[in-house]
């Protein structure tokens, strides 16, 4: 058997060492949201053709749509295939019975999002979900502050119209609550809004510094990756060291609407054959990503 292969079968405690490379080589790496099996393909093929690592993200809904062992099987074959490392990322999980299900079914990382719960109920869980995965060697992401917005085309606002600064991430409140749960990444907000705009999305550059400063050794994630300012992003890469950076909402729309196109234009009703355009629009999006987060030909 290839010993590579097997490096990145047994996943559990590679992932550290994949994002460890990552923060110490100055790159992020995309977790592209999976929604079926059209839109792994694209995230796969862009990740093989430009030979990088990735992150695929699955959320409660794209769980439920195509299943936990589906997906961890899946991955696996990926894995096999291309021969390049694939993180398989339980995206935004709200409970811990979600998260606990994840772990067993063989997820490489989980992220417990309990930003929406009481401050006090989130930290017990957070905390909970961190000693469950640390047995497995499975990294752990945790968010405090709610990341507002959702991955949908919001275009008929202007990002100033929906956020609400003051909820921004405190740093010194941030610092507690990684040194209370032990989490492994923290899910910060600071302009990240989920979702697209009319207009681009801006960072407020200085909050993730401090949290960088005062969070040495925790790995950072950016969600809300669709739409922001190019130049943001690398700064974010460069000062906040940041690792992940979550990406859907561009890839839905470029999959809808490549889709629209296929079907008004086609009498055919095989559906692979309907389906290429938009695997394609996909996969371009996934490919300037990686290229902007500077993970091309890091997968070895
Ligand atoms: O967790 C997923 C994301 O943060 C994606 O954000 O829809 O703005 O790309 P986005
Ligand atoms: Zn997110």
């Amino acid at each position: 058997m290839n010993s590579q292969f097997s490096i990145y079968n047994e996943l559990t405690m590679n992932t550290k060492e994949i994002l460890l490379k990552a923060q110490k080589e100055g790159y992020a790496i995309g977790a592209f949201n999976a929604a079926n099996i059209e839109t792994l393909k694209a995230i796969t093929l862009a990740a093989k053709k430009l030979n990088s690592p990735i992150i695929i993200e699955a959320s409660k809904g794209e769980v439920d749509y195509i299943g936990k062992t589906q997906l961890v099987d899946l991955i696996k074959d990926y894995r096999n295939e291309l021969n390049i490392p694939i993180i398989l990322n339980l995206d935004h999980s709200e409970s811990f019975e979600e998260c606990e299900e994840a772990v067993n079914a063989g997820f490489d990382y989980i992220h417990f999002d309990g930003s929406k719960l009481p401050y006090d109920e989130n930290l017990k869980i957070a905390k909970e979900i961190v000693k469950m995965c640390h047995a497995k060697g499975i990294i752990v992401e945790g968010e405090m502050d709610h990341i507002q917005g959702s991955s949908a085309d919001h275009t008929k606002e202007k990002p100033d119209e929906v956020l609400d600064k003051t909820l921004y991430t405190d740093p010194k409140k941030a610092k507690i609550f990684v040194d209370e749960t032990g989490i492994d990444t923290f899910a910060a907000f600071f302009g990240n809004l989920h979702g697209l705009y009319s207009t681009e999305k801006r960072l407020k550059l200085d909050v993730l510094e401090e949290i960088r400063n005062l969070l040495p050794n925790t790995f950072l994630s950016l969600h809300g990756g669709s739409g922001i300012d190019n130049k943001d992003i690398m700064t974010a890469i460069k000062i906040g060291k940041i690792v992940k950076i979550n990406i859907n909402s561009e890839m839905r729309v470029a999959f809808k609407n490549a889709l629209k196109r296929s079907l008004n234009e086609t009498s055919e009703v095989a559906i692979y054959k309907i389906t290429p355009g938009a695997i394609e629009e996909v996969q371009k999006i996934v490919e300037g990503k990686i290229k902007l987060f500077g993970s091309e030909n890091r997968a070895s």
